[in-house]
């Protein structure tokens, strides 16, 4: 493992589609994109389009492709763009405005435009809607979620393209594509095992194929623990906010999530979700009585106890609410799977590590936080054992320009 030193191009840098139909899946959202392109190249006056969709599936890929494959010159803004209204009237307005350079045709990219949303400025909606009605360029705004309320003034103004999850077999033949382009040998059963976990999201395969090119085959089980923690996440939902018996308790039965971890969940976010004090005390108090029977049982080897853990757990948990519940919180990390909480050194050198690397795995920063970090880490450590550490310093220093500090910050992070 972590033995090629290959340049510094990820995976989806390097495979990412110079035309629309280098795109997977999503015909019809190629189609139409592709009728947009020839609008705007026989000079017609075209609405603005909304493309939206999950994460990883090509939405900024696509436009990003449509511009290359027409000759239109690309001008993508980011949500830090708009977020500021007078930088987009200073400077993206009058850019609108004006003919490309060489006479060349533009292409507008807002990309992202529903992100840090709560931040989104009143003032640059006018001006966007300023922008569409004055632009001598095509423009396309990019979201996830279309129906996200700081973004309902750019419904009636464009047309919308949905992209969707390509299916399983179109993201499995890429990744075999990609793999044999590589030259690399990693047996289709692990190719199958890296798409069912991706659920469609194509950047997280490639991500995901280019991980397990450098590591042991058995390190795909690491892979999973990012699915683990939505699994943790809705089983959190059902206890905190139903308040029904059984439907707590069934959370249980149909997860089998380590019942250690789940106190540990449940106990970090039981004064983060009840609002009353009668409500959070007697939370705990079922909680400390889950985590004594969990503990005799495994003392006593008595398994007839988790019976109890587990209800006390869940349905216990759930009916001790009585007040009112606080929805808009998000669920917080257990202390002791929270490593960024050590110091705010660590957080400040993790975010920063974090940020380096948006370069090169392209998911935002909280998403490499919470789950590519912790993978890495475990390679790392691995790798470190086999290799020695000058040897992987090496490698990380080669593929993601992290110096040995970083790697070692990177090597103490962890789930657990
Ligand atoms: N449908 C696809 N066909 C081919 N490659 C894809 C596809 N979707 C994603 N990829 C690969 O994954 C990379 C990331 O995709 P992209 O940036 O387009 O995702 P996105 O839909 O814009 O996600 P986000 O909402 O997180 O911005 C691309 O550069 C490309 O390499
Ligand atoms: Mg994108």
């Amino acid at each position: 493992m972590l033995l090629f030193i290959r340049d510094h191009m990820s995976l989806c840098d390097k495979y990412a589609p110079n035309t629309l139909n280098g795109i997977i899946g999503n015909n019809f959202a190629r189609n139409r994109l592709a009728a947009f392109g020839i609008d705007v190249l026989e000079g017609k006056k075209v609405r603005p389009i909304i493309i939206f969709g999950a994460s990883g599936i090509g939405k900024t890929a696509a436009a990003h492709a449509l511009a290359y494959s027409n000759g239109l010159e690309l001008i993508e803004l980011s949500a830090s763009d708009y977020r500021n209204a007078e930088n987009l009237e200073k400077k993206v307005l009058p850019l609108a405005k004006t003919r490309g350079l060489f006479n060349k045709k533009c292409l507008i990219v807002f990309d992202e435009i529903d992100e840090l949303s709560s931040k989104f400025d009143s003032g640059s909606e006018k001006i966007i809607t300023k922008l569409m009605k004055e632009s001598r360029h095509p423009i396309i705004f990019i979201a996830n979620d279309y129906w996200n309320r700081k973004i309902s003034f750019l419904r009636e103004t464009t047309d919308k393209i949905e992209f969707k999850r390509p299916d399983s077999v179109e993201v499995l033949a890429l990744l075999e594509r990609v793999t044999k382009a590589e030259g690399k040998d990693l047996s289709k059963d692990l190719i199958i095992q890296i798409v069912k976990r991706s659920n469609g999201d194509v950047r997280a395969a490639l991500n995901d194929l280019e991980m397990m090119f450098d590591a042991d085959p058995e390190l795909i089980d690491y892979l999973g623990m990012r699915d683990r923690k939505s699994e943790i996440f809705k089983v959190l939902d059902k206890i905190f906010l139903s308040s029904n018996f059984d439907t707590a308790r069934n959370s249980l039965l149909s997860t089998d999530i380590d019942l250690d971890m789940l106190i540990n969940w449940v106990s970090q976010n039981i004064s983060n979700k009840y609002t009353s004090n009668a409500s959070i005390s007697e939370a705990y108090e079922n909680l400390s009585m889950a985590s004594m029977f969990n503990e005799k049982a495994s003392r006593k080897s008595y398994y007839g106890y988790l019976r109890y853990a587990s209800v006390l757990l869940s349905s216990g948990v759930s009916l001790s609410n009585s007040g009112s519940m606080n929805t808009m919180s998000q669920y917080a990390f257990p202390a002791t799977i929270r490593h960024l909480s050590k110091t705010k050194k660590d957080r400040d050198a993790i975010g920063i590590i974090a940020s380096k690397l948006t370069l090169y795995l392209h998911a935002n920063k909280r998403t490499i936080i919470s789950s590519h970090i912790p993978i890495m880490a475990m390679i790392i450590n691995q790798s470190i054992e086999k290799l020695g550490p000058d040897a992987v310093y090496e490698f990380m220093e080669q593929k993601y320009r992290l110096d040995k500090s970083e790697v070692q910050v990177i090597s103490s992070y962890g789930w657990s």
